[in-house]
C-alpha cells in the first residue's frame, strides 16, 4: 500500500519536474522572496530540508549551514543537484519520501518545508515522521500555501483541487491543523497573501508520547472554512483570520 503511494507520487511529480521552474517564474519568486529569506535565515544546527523539489529555495539559504535536503522524485533531484553542488555550505540531496524516513529518531536541530504540504500525499503521516527525527524542542518552520476561509477563494481553492492534483498541488489543505494534529505545537502562524499563503513555526515537544497527537488526524483535507479548534500554543483559530500576525492581504 505504502509502495503504490509513493510510486504514484513518484511518477506525478517526475512528470512536473521540468515545469515546476516555469511555473515558479521570477515574478513569484520575487514576490515570496523576502518571505523565505527570512524563514531560512533561521537556519541553525543540522538542517532537514522537505521536499527540495528542483532546489529553486537553495538561493536564499544563508551560508554555512549543514543541510540535507529530500524529495521523492528523482527527477526534481536531477535538476536540484547543481544547485546543491553550488550551495556556499555543507549540502546533501537524498531520494526520501516523507512518509517512511530513513533517519533516526531526534537527528535534526530544524526542519524547513516550503510548498511542500500541499503535495504530500498524507500530510499528517509526513509531519508525524518530522516529529520523529527532530530533537524534542526542536523547530519546524514552513512557507506553505493552504485553503482559505474566505468566500469566494474557499470555493475556487475547493473546486480547482480535485483536478489540480492531478498533476500538482492540493490547493485547499489545512496545513496549520495538520500541524498540530501530528503533535506539535504551533508557534506562530504569519499569513503572507490572505489567510492562503503562511509561515508556520511550530516546535517538537520535549515529551516522545504519540498519544499526544490527534485521533483525528486522517480528516486532512478539509476546507480551510471547516477548520474550527485551537492550535496548541497559539489563541488561534487553526488558519483563521483572527490570527495574530496577519498581514496585509499582498503585503
Ligand atoms: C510543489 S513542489 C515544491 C518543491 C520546492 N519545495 C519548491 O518550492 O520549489 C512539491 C515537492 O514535493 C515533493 N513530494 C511530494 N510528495 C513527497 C513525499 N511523499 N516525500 C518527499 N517529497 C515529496 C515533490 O516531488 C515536489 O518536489
Amino acid at each position: 500500500m505504502d509502495d503504490v503511494r509513493a510510486a504514484r507520487t513518484r511518477a506525478k511529480w517526475d512528470k512536473a519536474a521540468s515545469t515546476l521552474d516555469f511555473l515558479s517564474s521570477r515574478g513569484a519568486e520575487r514576490r515570496w522572496a523576502p518571505y523565505k529569506e527570512d524563514l531560512f535565515s533561521a537556519m541553525d544546527g543540522r538542517i532537514l530540508f522537505v521536499a527540495v523539489g528542483t532546489g529553486l529555495d537553495i538561493q536564499f539559504f544563508p551560508p554555512g549551514k549543514d543541510i540535507c535536503g529530500i524529495d521523492i522524485s528523482p527527477r526534481m533531484l536531477g535538476r536540484a543537484a547543481p544547485r546543491a553542488a553550488a550551495y556556499d555550505g555543507d549540502m546533501a540531496v537524498k531520494e526520501m519520501d516523507v512518509h517512511a524516513l530513513t533517519f533516526d529518531d531526534h537527528t535534526f536541530d530544524q526542519v524547513y518545508t516550503s510548498c511542500t504540504f500541499c503535495s504530500v500525499p498524507d500530510p499528517v503521516d509526513g509531519l508525524r515522521e518530522i516529529r520523529r527525527v527532530l530533537k524534542p524542542g526542536g523547530q519546524l518552520r514552513m512557507f506553505e500555501h493552504t485553503g482559505s476561509r474566505y468566500f469566494p477563494f474557499n470555493l475556487v481553492l475547493n473546486m480547482m483541487t480535485p483536478l489540480v492534483r492531478r498533476f500538482g498541488p492540493d490547493l485547499n489543505r489545512t496545513t496549520v491543523r495538520n500541524v498540530a494534529r501530528a503533535g506539535f505545537d504551533v508557534v506562530e502562524v504569519q499569513h503572507r497573501y490572505l489567510d492562503v499563503v503562511k509561515t508556520i513555526l511550530a516546535v517538537a515537544p520535549l515529551s516522545d508520547d504519540p498519544a499526544e497527537a490527534s485521533p483525528e488526524a486522517e480528516d486532512t483535507n478539509d476546507v480551510e472554512a471547516g477548520a474550527s479548534g485551537d492550535v496548541p500554543g497559539t489563541d488561534e483559530s487553526a488558519d483563521g483570520p483572527e490570527d495574530q500576525h496577519d498581514v496585509a492581504p499582498g503585503g
